[in-house]
């Protein structure tokens, strides 16, 4: 298969293009991204010299571009994460939402159209994978603020974190309520790739997903980025009480379930993902910094102080939690590492990723970039 991963440059897409490239020798992956602040190629200098990989710089909004290149490789799968991802940005600049996640993915699914209706086989063989968010389900109740146990257990649950803080989940079958332009932009999103299944027959799958963590995450998300200030004791913003509640799982798992899916999902069907892994803000706070103390030989706890809290997020969602039964009973897909153990691998890697960090946080590899394009 000749495949196109968009947004293989940011955090989840790096994953899923380092699993894709090394997995499938036979496949050809290519990594469409526009390399905006969130994409950075140092995430794939593991993989950038193998033979079946190849990075293309364009914008998904870029209609032409994208449905010729979708020619010159012959292209059958298309793996679709590009997108602006953060919600505190998307409370600044909706329009940049609105024309990424909206418009790019219309321009994605258009040029598929296009460049399959008109081969022989049309859509035989063929696959649009739309990568998207639990976010679109809105926020559920916290009913029991003090935990109560989960219906479901999994592997990556029955570590020593093993609460729901509420009895309902996000289901398949749920209606969308998106409140942030993020969420709203990525729900008009999964709307387009229903549609083109509808009316013209493509064959589209769509996941939504709960928060991820671990390396190659841009410093703007929580984790990594209190990891980094916890490193140089700078202030931990917390958000109201620190009381809303993320569902979170690894990033390497949500690879797996995305190579899985793109291979055995069912088309026209939607998969949650996620880990029954419930956590208030301010208790995964408190293991993030007991973590990074200890692995820096400080007293555990010492940059407890750091905890500041400052005014809400406008409209934040109080709890998510995703009911991934469907995926687990029909696909065989479980979170394959607890907590307690991703939390820890992910706190080294950043700790011993020093230099990826600072790039980062400079800006520096942004530079990169426009002398590497300096000219064309
Ligand atoms: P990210 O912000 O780390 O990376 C986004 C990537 O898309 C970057 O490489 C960026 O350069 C690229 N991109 C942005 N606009 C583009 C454009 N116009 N054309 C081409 N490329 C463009 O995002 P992420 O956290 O890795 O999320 C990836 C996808 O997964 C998104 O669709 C997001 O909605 C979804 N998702 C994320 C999470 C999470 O916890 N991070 C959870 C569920 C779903
Ligand atoms: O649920 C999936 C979503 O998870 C993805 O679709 C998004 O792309 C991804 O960014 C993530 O969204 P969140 O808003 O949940 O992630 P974030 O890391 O921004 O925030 C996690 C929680 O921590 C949230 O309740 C807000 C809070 N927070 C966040 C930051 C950055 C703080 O309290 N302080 C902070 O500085």
């Amino acid at each position: 298969m000749n495949i196109i991963i968009t947004g293989g440059a940011g955090f989840i897409g790096s994953h899923v293009v380092r699993l894709f490239v090394n997995k499938y020798p036979q496949y050809k992956i290519i990594n469409l991204d526009k390399l905006t602040y969130a994409g950075n190629l140092a995430n794939l200098k593991d993989v950038e010299d193998k033979p079946n990989y190849k990075f293309v710089k364009m914008d998904i909004c870029d209609f032409e571009g994208v449905y010729k290149l979708m020619q010159d490789e012959h292209v059958d799968g298309i793996i679709h994460l590009a997108a602006e991802s953060h919600v505190d940005r998307s409370i600044k600049d909706p329009f940049t939402f609105a024309q990424t996640n909206v418009m790019g993915t219309l321009s994605m699914l258009q040029a598929a159209k296009l460049y399959w209706e008109s081969l022989p086989e049309k859509w035989e063989g063929k696959r649009f994978y739309h990568i998207s968010t639990d976010e679109v389900y809105g926020a559920l109740e916290m009913t029991h603020p003090e935990g109560i146990k989960p219906p479901f257990t999994t592997k990556a649950s029955s570590g020593e974190h093993h609460l729901a803080y509420g009895e309902k989940f996000f289901t398949e079958d749920l209606k969308y309520q998106p409140h942030s332009p993020y969420s709203a932009a990525k729900a008009s999103s999964d709307h387009f790739v229903r549609a083109f299944h509808d009316t013209y027959g493509m064959p589209t799958i769509v996941t939504n997903c709960s928060n991820n963590y671990g390396p190659y995450q841009f410093p703007e998300k929580l984790i990594p980025l209190f990891i980094n200030n916890i490193r140089h004791r700078k202030p931990l913003p917390v958000y109201g009480k620190g009381e809303n509640v993320r569902d979170w799982l690894y990033v390497e798992d949500h690879a797996r379930a995305i190579d899985l899916i793109f291979h055995k999902g069912k088309i026209a069907e939607t998969y949650n993902i996620g880990g029954f892994n419930e956590w208030k803000n301010i208790d995964i706070i408190k293991v993030v910094i007991n973590t990074v103390d200890r692995l820096l030989g400080r007293p555990e706890g010492q940059d407890m102080d750091l905890i500041t809290y400052v005014t809400d997020r406008a409209g934040h969602d109080m709890r998510y939690a995703i009911d991934s039964s469907k995926l687990q009973r029909e696909l065989g897909w479980e979170p394959s590492l607890q907590f307690e153990e991703g939390i820890e691998k992910t706190v080294r890697w950043y700790l011993d990723n020093q230099e990826w960090m600072d790039n980062v946080t400079s800006g520096d590899y942004l530079k990169y970039y426009e002398d590497m394009y300096a000219g064309r």
